[in-house]
């Protein structure tokens, strides 16, 4: 009797026939590249914890902006560090706020660039938080109108995309009626609809000095034990009229990631978080892995469990390795 069984290696004989089923491709569209400004003059500020991250000054920002256009980026966002915080995160709202000032200028240095405002308070805050703080407690529904007034003085800057990231209950709700009133009835929310109470925006907060300052974010972001909770979060932003759904953070999320996929028809951001990129940069930076193979497998898996999209601080590097250069 002869021995059955299926030949799988057929279909991975050579280079060519393996590009031709493969699943699933990366693009420099697919990516967000996400931009820490901040005020003072000829800052470029390496982030200590994310090597080739910077804090960048007004000044500063049209290097960095030409290169992402260069590379046929098309999207960045926002995220900014104020001179000074208060208790009300007044710098979130100001008209000339920084991240105002940046979007203004992004606009201006380059019209086609599609510049997405992170919404929320945490850097803006003394306290550190997303919303507002009262004995301790941080309070959902004052904080609402505080975010739907920064969004609304994002779009006025120019802002393409309004992306909340406060986790708030009602900010999708809250800041789609804000900018709707205000006429920018155009400006589609990115919402932070899935977002865990994760280790992994270590990096992040000491790139954007949001730490907080007494107690952590578990009241407000997502237990990282939970998986249903993720669907009734995203359903909430859907239903308030989220225009497309980020899960965040992404590596330790994959499942999620899937399931938000499966269960809702709006597009899905993956965001490859700080701690991602910073646990990749060390590795790499003691010979331990190449940087290159494992930051492109670990962004097609992203891809291939149902991103459209991903928010990655790798994005420049990939779309310098997507066009073979270095
Ligand atoms: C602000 C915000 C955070 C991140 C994005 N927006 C930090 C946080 O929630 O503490 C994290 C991004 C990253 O780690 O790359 N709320």
């Amino acid at each position: 009797m002869e021995l059955q069984f299926k030949r799988h290696r057929r279909l991975r004989q050579n280079a060519a026939i393996r590009n031709l089923v493969r699943e699933t491709q990366l693009h420099p569209y697919d990516f967000i590249y996400p931009i820490f400004v901040t005020y003072g003059e000829k800052v470029r500020n390496e982030v200590p914890s994310m090597p080739g991250v910077f804090q960048l000054s007004l000044d500063e920002l049209e290097k960095e902006i030409k290169e992402v256009v260069d590379l046929n980026i098309q999207a960045v966002i926002l995220f900014g560090i104020p001179e000074s915080k208060d208790e009300v995160g007044s710098g979130a709202y100001d008209d000339h706020g920084i991240v105002q000032e940046a979007i203004r200028l992004i606009k201006k240095l380059a019209p086609e660039l599609i510049v997405i405002a992170d919404t929320c308070l945490c850097e803006f805050t003394d306290h550190g938080h997303c919303g507002l703080v009262h004995e301790g407690k941080i309070l959902n529904d004052p904080s609402l109108d505080l975010l739907a007034r920064t969004a609304v003085s994002q779009a006025r800057a120019g802002a393409d995309i309004i992306a909340p990231s406060n986790m708030m209950d009602g900010f999708v709700a809250a800041i789609r009626y804000g900018l709707d009133q205000a006429g920018f009835t155009d400006v589609p929310i990115m919402s932070y609809a899935v977002k865990y109470a994760s280790a992994f925006y270590g990096p992040f907060r000491d790139a954007a000095h949001s730490t907080p300052q007494f107690g952590d974010r578990k009241t407000y972001q997502m237990d990282p034990a939970n998986a249903r909770e993720a669907l009734r979060e995203a359903e909430s932003d859907v239903a308030e009229g989220a225009d497309l759904l980020i899960v965040k953070p992404a590596m330790a999320y994959m499942d999620i990631i899937q399931r938000v996929r499966e269960q809702f028809n709006l597009p899905v951001v993956a965001y490859n978080v700080s701690g991602e990129y910073a646990m990749i940069k060390a590795a790499a930076q003691n010979g331990w892995i190449d940087e290159q193979k494992i930051v492109l497998e670990m962004l097609t898996g992203m891809k291939r469990a149902g991103a459209d999209m991903i928010i990655t601080y790798f994005a420049k590097d990939v779309a310098k390795w997507l066009q073979g250069r270095n």
